[in-house]
């Protein structure tokens, strides 16, 4: 029997590192014969991206509670769709974003619901997925801007400096609810975050190696 594969999420506001280190730990992982993808979300099939392209990109407003379930939408779609088959098979999935984010940016940032009843709603979306391992990139939102600031802003990204400040203490928030989130200082030099988080996804996909 083939044994699932693994699941690692990044979290964490724009311009925080997210998918540099990704693309590091793909490389990495490839390197040493894991079978490994990666998605981004929303997105990462044509249902998925079509909704993205309406959350990131509509000239009409949304609401925040219509942003929860559209959301939540394209994830329950590429969860069923592209992750759990691949997991069934064996491949390690790295994701750029995942339920976390939800909680961090329409919970805490617009205080749609509170992160309990969005607790009890992720399921539904996941079918009960959840990621061996979470990293939570944890910067500034002044550093983060800085480093953004030449990048076109979509929707989501013109909101308000408040509004990421509440975004960033949320995912410190969460960060404290469950062993599976490692909260990462995202200020560090990319090459030192890349052995921290190598080290970590080292332990999980050769235990033991990893003594
Ligand atoms: N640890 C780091 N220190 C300095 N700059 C970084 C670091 N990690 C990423 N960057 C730079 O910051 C910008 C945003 O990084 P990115 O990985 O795209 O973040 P995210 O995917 O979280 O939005 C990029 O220009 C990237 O090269
Ligand atoms: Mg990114």
């Amino acid at each position: 029997m083939i044994s699932p594969g693994f699941l690692f999420t990044f979290e964490g506001i724009d311009g925080c590192g997210k998918s540099t280190q990704l693309a590091l730990l793909r490389e990495y992982l490839s390197s040493q014969g894991v079978p490994c993808e990666s998605f981004r979300e929303p997105g990462g099939n044509i249902v998925s991206e079509s909704i993205r392209d309406l959350l990131l990109h509509s000239d009409h407003p949304i609401t925040p509670t219509a942003e929860v379930f559209l959301f939540s939408a394209a994830r329950a779609q590429l969860i069923e769709q592209d992750i759990k088959p691949r997991l069934e098979q064996g491949i390690t999935i790295l994701m750029d974003r995942f339920f976390d984010s939800t909680t961090a940016y329409q919970g805490y940032g617009h205080g749609v619901m509170d992160a309990d009843t969005l607790q009890k709603l992720h399921p539904f979306a996941t079918g009960g997925l959840l990621p061996h391992r979470t990293y939570i990139f944890d910067l500034s939102v002044v550093e983060a801007r800085s480093r953004t600031q030449q990048q076109e802003k979509d929707r989501i990204e013109q909101q308000s400096e408040a509004y990421f400040e509440r975004v960033a203490e949320g995912y410190r928030q969460i960060a404290s609810t469950a062993s599976r989130y490692m909260i990462l200082d995202a200020s560090r030099p990319i090459g030192e975050l890349h052995d921290a988080i190598r080290g970590d996804v080292t332990s999980w996909i050769h235990p033991a190696q990893g003594e």
